[in-house]
C-alpha cells in the first residue's frame, strides 16, 4: 500500500501547547497507594514515593498532572490531607467504594510534581465541595501574605508558594455518577462563582469548566453551552473527555476512533466560538482534553466490594498492542487540533488506566500505550504542521471512509526537524509513505510492531519494544499494523 503527505514549513496548523502532554494522577485504586506512594518499598525515595516508578515517568516528559480526581474529587474534602500524617482521618471513599487513608495530600503531591520536573493541574471539588472550600485550597497552595491557610503552609513545613497556575472547577458535573452531580445551570453558577473568588484571591491562575463527562452524553451540547453562558468571563479552558474500547471486537472500528475523536474536538471548539460570539468576548476559550485513553473494564458504581479497603486493584488495564495504535492515533488527533486543543492529560499514569505498572512491593514496568506517548512527548513539540494525505480508505461503522493512516507532523522548535508520527493500521500490508513538499533527509525511523495485535508488555516479558529501522534513501516503509517515528532534518 502506498501513502503519500505533503508538508510546507509555512502551512501550520499552530505552536503546539506543551501541556498537551499531560497525564492525570487519581485516588483510584492502586494509582497513588503502592502506585507512586509505597513507603516501605526497596526503591522509595525519603519522602515515601517509588524510585522505581520515577524513572518510568521522567522519560515521559509529561508536563503537567491533574490531581486528586476525578470521580474522586466531588468527594474529597483536601483539609484531610494536610498536617501531621497520623493526625489525618481515614476517610471513605464514595466514588470508588474504597478507603482513604489520606497519606498523601496536596503537599506531598505538589512536592512530588515539582522532584520529577512536572507542573500540577489542581482540581477541586465541586460535588461536595463549596467555593469557600476551594478558594481556601488556592490560598494554602498560592497564598504569599500572612493568612490563615497560607500560614498553615507555612506551619506544614513548605514556606514558598507553590503557584499552581491550572485549576479544574470540579470534575464530570453532569453524570449520574457523580458525588453530588448538577445540571447544567447549577453547575455553570458554581463554576462562575468559584474561579471568580479564585481570580479575585490570584489573577494569574487559568481555569477549567467542565464539558459533559462523554460526547454521548444526553447533555452533550446543550451543557457545554450553558455553561459557558453563565461563567465565560471567568473560565479560560472547556474539558473533554474519552476513552474508546474494543467491546464488540472490531479491531478495524476501534482503530478507526482517532477520527471521531477528531469530530467531537471540532464540535466543541464550534460550540466554544458560537457562544464567544454570542457574548461578543474576545476571549477564546481552548480545549482541555483532559482524560483520554483506552478504557475495557468499568467497575460500575454498582459494583460495591463487601470489603473496601485501601488501594484496592480497579480499573488496572492490561493494555496490548491494538490499545497502543490507537493511543498514538489519538495522539495524532490531539496535535492535528493544536489550533483549539491547549492541556491534555492521558488518564490516567500509574496502574488505573495507565502506561505505567506496578507490584506492590515488586516490579514496574511500561505497558504498550507508554510508547506512542514517551516519543510523542519527546520529539512532538514545536508546530504542527497541515498535512495533504492521499491514503486508501476502509469502511467500518465509525465511518464509511476510514484511512489507513493516522499521522501527525510537527516541524520543531529549532526549526531543524520536522517529525512524523504515523500509524499504519492495516493489518496485513506494508504501507510505503512518502513525503512531498519539504527539502529534507530522513535521519531517525523508530517502529513499534508486536507478535499479534494482543500482545501485551508484562513485568516478565515485552513483546512491543520500540526499535530504530535502518535508513536509506529510498521511501520509508511502515510494517503492517505499526506505530512509527519518523525525523527528516531539513536541508
Ligand atoms: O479516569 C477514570 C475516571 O473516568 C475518572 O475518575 C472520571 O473523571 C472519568 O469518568
Amino acid at each position: 500500500m502506498k501513502a503519500r503527505i505533503r508538508l510546507q514549513k509555512d502551512c501550520i496548523i499552530s505552536p503546539i501547547d506543551p501541556r498537551v502532554f499531560g497525564s492525570f494522577i487519581e485516588h483510584l485504586g492502586r494509582a497513588v497507594y503502592t502506585g507512586i506512594y509505597e513507603p516501605g518499598h526497596p526503591t522509595a525515595d525519603a519522602f515515601g514515593f517509588r524510585g522505581d516508578v520515577e524513572e518510568l515517568i521522567r522519560p515521559l516528559h509529561v508536563t503537567q498532572i491533574r490531581y486528586p480526581g476525578g470521580n474522586f474529587l466531588s468527594g474529597y474534602d483536601w483539609r484531610d490531607g494536610i498536617g501531621p500524617k497520623d493526625k489525618r482521618p481515614v476517610r471513605p471513599d464514595m466514588a470508588w467504594s474504597a478507603i482513604e487513608p489520606n497519606q498523601v495530600g496536596t503537599d506531598e503531591f505538589l512536592q512530588w510534581c515539582e522532584r520529577i520536573g512536572a507542573q500540577p493541574m489542581m482540581a477541586v471539588n465541586l460535588g461536595t465541595g463549596t467555593p469557600k472550600d476551594a478558594v481556601e485550597l488556592l490560598e494554602y497552595c498560592n497564598g504569599d501574605m500572612h493568612t490563615y491557610w497560607a500560614d498553615k503552609r507555612r506551619e506544614n513545613g513548605r514556606e514558598a508558594p507553590y503557584n499552581v497556575k491550572l485549576w479544574c472547577l470540579g470534575n464530570e458535573m453532569d453524570g449520574p455518577w457523580q458525588i453530588c452531580s448538577k445540571t447544567a445551570t447549577e453547575y455553570g453558577r458554581i463554576a462562575c462563582e468559584t474561579a471568580k473568588l479564585m481570580k479575585m484571591f490570584d489573577p494569574t491562575i487559568e481555569t477549567v469548566a467542565c464539558g459533559s463527562s462523554y460526547r454521548t452524553m444526553p447533555t452533550f451540547g446543550t451543557w457545554e453551552e450553558e455553561v459557558l453562558r453563565q461563567s465565560y468571563p471567568y473560565v479560560d479552558y472547556l474539558s473533554l473527555h474519552q476513552y474508546y474500547t474494543n467491546h464488540e471486537g472490531d479491531v478495524m472500528n476501534f482503530l478507526a476512533r482517532s477520527e471521531e475523536m477528531g469530530e467531537f474536538i471540532q464540535e466543541v471548539a464550534a460550540i466554544c466560538e458560537k457562544i464567544r460570539l454570542e457574548v461578543g468576548s474576545d476571549k477564546h476559550i481552548g480545549l482541555s482534553f483532559d482524560e483520554w485513553n483506552v478504557w475495557y473494564h468499568y467497575a460500575k458504581n454498582g459494583r460495591v466490594p463487601e470489603k473496601w479497603t485501601v488501594a484496592r486493584p480497579i480499573e488496572e488495564e492490561n493494555y496490548d498492542f491494538a490499545d497502543a495504535l490507537l493511543v498514538g492515533s489519538m495522539l495524532n488527533t490531539l496535535l492535528n487540533h493544536a489550533d483549539v486543543v491547549k492541556v491534555a492529560c492521558l488518564a490516567q499514569l500509574v496502574n488505573a488506566l495507565a502506561p505505567i505498572m506496578t507490584e506492590p512491593g515488586g516490579r514496574a514496568w511500561a505497558q504498550t500505550t507508554y510508547w506512542p506517548f514517551l516519543y510523542g512527548s519527546q520529539f512532538g513539540r514545536g508546530t504542527a504542521l497541515q498535512q495533504e494525505v492521499e491514503v486508501p480508505t476502509y469502511a467500518c461503522g465509525v465511518s464509511p471512509k476510514a484511512p489507513y493512516l493516522s499521522s501527525s507532523a510537527v516541524l520543531s522548535e529549532n526549526g531543524a526537524h520536522v517529525t512524523v508520527f504515523a500509524v499504519n493500521k492495516s493489518l496485513d500490508e506494508a504501507m510505503t509513505l512518502e513525503l512531498d513538499g519539504l527539502n529534507a533527509v530522513l535521519e531517525q525511523h523508530v517502529t513499534l510492531t508486536a507478535p499479534a495485535l494482543d500482545s501485551e508488555n508484562t513485568a516478565d516479558a515485552q513483546p512491543a519494544l520500540p526499535r530504530e529501522v535502518a535508513v536509506g534513501a529510498e521511501a520509508p516503509e511502515l510494517p503492517a499494523a505499526s506505530w512509527n517515528m519518523l525525523r527528516f532534518r531539513l536541508a
